[in-house]
């Protein structure tokens, strides 16, 4: 015997969304239905997803799906999972520009999409292109897409030759290799997270070349780790003016605006 609530009072990590997910229940039905019983198939795929869960697996790669500003993206462990964090990138864009102004935006690495998806779901006169060196995370962000996006295969830069952009924004890998934080990390593809021994290797490839791949007065938005800040302001001094610095909702510096000089 095995009811909801038996469930519920076991202390295992995540349990109410995993009988959500598996009874397709919302929390509060879980409550108002404690009694039920689980039959054998849904106890069977209670306890496989508990059992990946208890091993590190993180709830979103089980449920397939996380939140991102207004939207619902769906995840395979070939994309990173979207932070929070990420949402400043997109508040940051939105204000950029007018809303009914066609301009041209750039999303490199694109992951599951989340940036250029949602975007591009706000303000559907900005033509957006995304990129990703990740053929299956491509293929993720190809499945999120609700508008046209124009989705480019390649290193960087190399996947939008002879395009030019009012605005490109990336949230590169950018942890330290062998950074202790990696610990914590290892189901998502450590591709999307490690970036050199400094963390800036990727960030750097961007800044050098971003100037050939923005019109006059464009801008160019980097989310980047909490100490990386003033280096990156460094490094973008030779081809930007009008710096802007960003924290995150935690008060971490997180993201910096640039424009093309
Ligand atoms: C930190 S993840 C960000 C994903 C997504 N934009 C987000 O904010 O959740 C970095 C992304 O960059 C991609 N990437 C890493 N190196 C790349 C490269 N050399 N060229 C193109 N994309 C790359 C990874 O595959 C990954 O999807």
């Amino acid at each position: 015997m095995a009811s909801i609530q038996n469930y519920l009072n076991s202390g295992v990590i995540d349990i109410a969304p995993l009988l959500s997910l598996v009874l397709t229940k919302s929390h509060a039905a879980l409550i108002t239905d404690c009694d039920y019983q689980l039959n054998n198939e849904e106890k069977t795929q209670l306890n496989q997803l508990i059992k990946q869960r208890q091993s590190g697996t993180p709830f979103a790669y089980l449920s397939g799906t996380k939140g991102f500003y207004h939207l619902d993206f769906k995840l395979a462990p070939s994309v990173l999972i979207p932070r929070p964090e990420t949402e400043l990138l997109i508040d940051i864009a939105l204000d950029l520009f007018d809303k009914n102004k066609t301009c041209e935006v750039l999303d490199l690495g694109t992951g599951s999409g989340i940036i250029a998806v949602t975007i591009s779901d706000k303000n559907p006169n900005w033509r957006l292109t995304a990129t990703d060196f990740s053929i299956d995370a491509l293929k993720v962000a190809q499945q999120n897409a609700k508008t046209n996006i124009n989705f480019r295969l390649g290193n960087w830069f190399e996947a939008t030759p002879n395009q030019t952009f009012d605005l490109i924004i990336a949230n590169p890998p950018y942890i330290k290799q062998g950074d202790p934080h990696l610990n914590d990390l290892n189901f998502e593809p450590q591709s999307a997270l490690v970036s050199g021994k400094d963390g800036l290797d990727d960030i750097r490839t961007i800044i050098d070349n971003a100037a050939q791949y923005l019109n006059k007065k464009g801008y160019l938005l980097l989310e980047h780790g909490f100490d990386q800040q003033q280096e990156i302001i460094q490094l973008l001094n030779n081809d930007f003016f009008n710096i802007q610095k960003f924290k995150d909702y935690n008060q971490q510096n997180r993201a910096v605006l640039a424009q093309i000089k």
